[in-house]
C-alpha cells in the first residue's frame, strides 16, 4: 500500500523557508498550514506566501485551512496551483459545495474533522472528497501530544472506504512521531502529517526515511484502497 509522508512546514524556520522546503524533498508533499485567527487562536500566512511555497517548492503542496468561510478562501489556493486543498467540516454549512469547487479547479479536496467532530455525517459523502484529515491534536499549535481517542473515528472511515471502494487518503495530523505513528497506521491511516518531529530532527530526510518505515511496518492491507 502507499504510504504518503508530508512534513508540516509550520515547524519549520519561516524566515528560511526555501532551505526548509528543501531539505524535505524526500517527503511526498509538503503540509502547508493556513490559520486565520478566528477558527483557531493562531496566525500563519495566506495566499500571498502560499504562492511563493508553491513557487520554490520541489514538491506538491498539501494545504490545510483553518480558517472560517472556505467557501470564499478555499478556492484561491486551489488557483494557485495547490496539489491538495482540505478545509474544516466546522466551518462550513455546505462541505460538499467547496469540495466540487475545488475538484473543478484541478486541485484534490480535503474535509478536516476536529476530535470532537464525528464522522458520522460524512460517511455518505465520502465519494465527494479526495482526503478526509483526522485531526489527532486541537487544531492551532505544533508540537501538542496525539491523541489516541480519535483512532475509532479513523478506523470507521477506513473500513467505510474500504467496503464502499471510496478513493480515499485518510490523513492524520497533530503529534505524529515514530512512536504514534504506527498507532495511526494500524488505524487505517495512510497519509502522515509530521511537523515537529521532522523538523527537530538533526537530520530531516533520515526522519522522514524513519516514519516511512514506521508507517509501513504497521498498515494493515484491508485499509489500503491504492
Ligand atoms: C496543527 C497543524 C499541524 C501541525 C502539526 O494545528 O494542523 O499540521 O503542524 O504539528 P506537530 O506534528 O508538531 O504536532
Ligand atoms: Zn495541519
Amino acid at each position: 500500500m502507499s504510504i504518503r509522508i508530508n512534513p508540516s512546514i509550520l515547524a519549520a524556520d519561516f524566515v528560511n523557508m526555501e532551505s526548509a522546503l528543501h531539505s524535505i524533498s524526500s517527503a511526498d508533499l509538503v503540509h502547508v498550514d493556513v490559520m486565520d485567527n478566528h477558527f483557531v487562536p493562531n496566525l500563519t500566512f495566506g495566499p500571498g506566501m502560499v504562492g511563493r511555497i508553491q513557487d520554490v517548492s520541489p514538491i506538491p503542496l498539501d494545504v490545510h485551512l483553518m480558517i472560517d468561510a472556505p467557501e470564499r478562501w478555499a478556492p484561491g489556493y486551489a488557483e494557485l496551483g495547490a496539489f491538495s486543498v482540505t478545509f474544516h467540516a466546522e466551518a462550513t454549512s455546505d462541505p460538499v459545495a467547496v469540495a466540487r469547487r475545488l475538484r473543478q479547479i484541478g486541485s484534490r479536496a480535503g474535509l478536516a474533522l476536529k476530535p470532537g467532530t464525528d464522522a458520522e455525517p460524512y460517511l455518505e459523502l465520502l465519494d465527494e472528497f479526495d482526503q478526509i484529515l483526522v485531526m489527532t491534536v486541537e487544531p492551532g499549535f505544533g508540537g501538542q501530544k496525539f491523541m489516541p481517542e480519535t483512532m475509532p473515528k479513523l478506523r470507521l472511515l477506513a473500513e467505510t472506504a474500504a467496503r464502499t471502494g471510496a478513493d480515499l487518503w485518510l490523513q492524520v495530523d497533530g503529534g505524529i512521531t515514530e512512536d504514534t505513528i504506527g498507532i495511526a497506521a494500524e488505524a487505517g491511516a495512510n497519509t502522515f502529517v509530521a511537523g515537529s518531529s521532522v523538523f527537530a530532527a538533526e537530520n530531516p530526510a533520515l526522519q522522514i526515511d524513519t516514519l516511512r518505515r514506521t508507517a509501513m511496518s504497521h498498515a494493515h492491507d484491508h485499509t489500503s484502497n491504492r
